[in-house]
């Protein structure tokens, strides 16, 4: 055989044994090695090529023109090749990124205000409204604001009914945890300096005692007004508007004698049934009412306690407990779900 006729002989078996190759390639990384091992540099194609120099120069553009028709041959089934397997590797990864648009969307989680900051904002805003201006004052207390200056004098019976938490330290003073937000009172009118002012003081009290109803920290808003001529009247009316406000209806409002040693006089506050409207039911205890502050003239003592004259000046006050009303207003049944944060209580409550 000629050298040209078996240079032709090895072009064809390289081209039929490179396509089959190339229909066999799995992947295009395969196909990229295939490449090389065919067209490279030093691929089968050039190792013929060498085999040129050997031939007589008529013959070479002869050889020449066989070896192109394979290069363009191989060239385009590579470039088949690689198109066919590019078009799985993107069907593969459209399948994979696929978005299904008819899922509903994931909503981020939201958090809520607890029940009881929901309360005493609500509460609080009722007053704001009303021309009051928001106080606070320190969880930790004297005897002097929490007590003596309330006209609870240190031998005085209600002192022991506060079930106080006292605080042991080497003060000079005794420290305390407030029992109630009454001493905001004492502490606003000597920062006011004199009257008039109106102010609601919303805040965290402690009680040592603990059980279905009680919790020894709870949160109370305390109401106070001090001007000129100010009268039971103003207490009522005040009352009134506020509770039918935060339940939202014309509450009927009852005020029954009472006894606080910084109100002269003092009276227990009772709403109409918030669940019954009055027919009686377990909630009021068949009685139709519910109590839900306590209130009263501030005392003529508690007014000298911070330097205001009692004869020029009279005032009003009363505190409630934040927990109680936001109970009645949500039907919430136990005073404990407030502390135990399940949140499926604070999602459903909580805004
Ligand atoms: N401080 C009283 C309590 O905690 C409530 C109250 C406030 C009563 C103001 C009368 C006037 O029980």
């Amino acid at each position: 055989m000629s050298e040209i006729e078996s240079m032709k002989q090895q072009l064809a078996g390289l081209e039929a044994e490179a396509l089959a190759a190339i229909a066999e390639a799995k992947d295009l990384a395969g196909l990229e090695a295939l490449r090389v091992r065919y067209l490279g540099k030093k691929g089968g194609l050039t190792e013929v090529l060498k085999g040129v120099g050997k031939l007589p120069v008529d013959q070479r553009p002869l050889i020449g023109q066989v070896v192109n028709a394979t290069k363009h041959t191989l060239g385009e089934a590579f470039e088949n090749a690689i198109a066919h397997l590019q078009a799985d590797v993107d069907a593969a990864r459209i399948e994979a990124e696929r978005v299904d648009v008819s899922l509903p969307g994931r909503s981020p989680a939201q958090g809520s205000r607890h029940p009881v900051q929901m309360g005493l904002d609500e509460l609080t805003a009722i007053f704001v409204q009303m021309g009051f201006s928001v106080a606070e004052g320190p969880e930790i207390e004297d005897e002097f604001h929490n007590f003596d200056a309330l006209n609870i004098p240190p031998e005085h019976p209600a002192r022991a009914m506060h079930d106080t938490f006292f605080i042991q330290g080497d003060h000079d003073a005794t420290r305390l945890l407030r029992t109630h937000t009454s001493p905001v009172q004492i502490r606003a009118m000597l920062t006011a300096g004199e009257p008039p002012l109106a102010v609601v003081a919303p805040g965290r009290v402690y009680r040592c005692d603990h059980d279905m109803t009680h919790s020894p920290m709870f949160h109370q808003l305390e109401v106070f007004k001090v001007d000129r001529d100010v009268s039971m009247a103003h207490l009522k009316g005040v009352l009134k508007h506020f509770l039918s406000t935060y339940f939202g209806r014309d509450l009927p409002i009852r005020l029954r004698p009472s006894y606080f040693p910084f109100t002269e006089p003092s009276a227990e506050v009772d709403i109409g049934c918030v669940l019954c409207s009055g027919r009686g039911c377990r909630v009021c205890k068949q009685t139709g009412w519910i109590e839900v502050l306590g209130s009263g003239m501030i005392h003529p003592n508690v007014l000298k306690a911070v330097d205001v004259d009692p004869d020029g000046w009279s005032g009003f006050a009363f505190g409630l407990g934040v927990e109680r009303m936001v109970m009645l207003k949500y039907g919430i049944p136990d005073l404990r779900l407030f502390f135990e944060n399940d949140v499926r209580f604070l999602r459903r409550i909580g805004r």
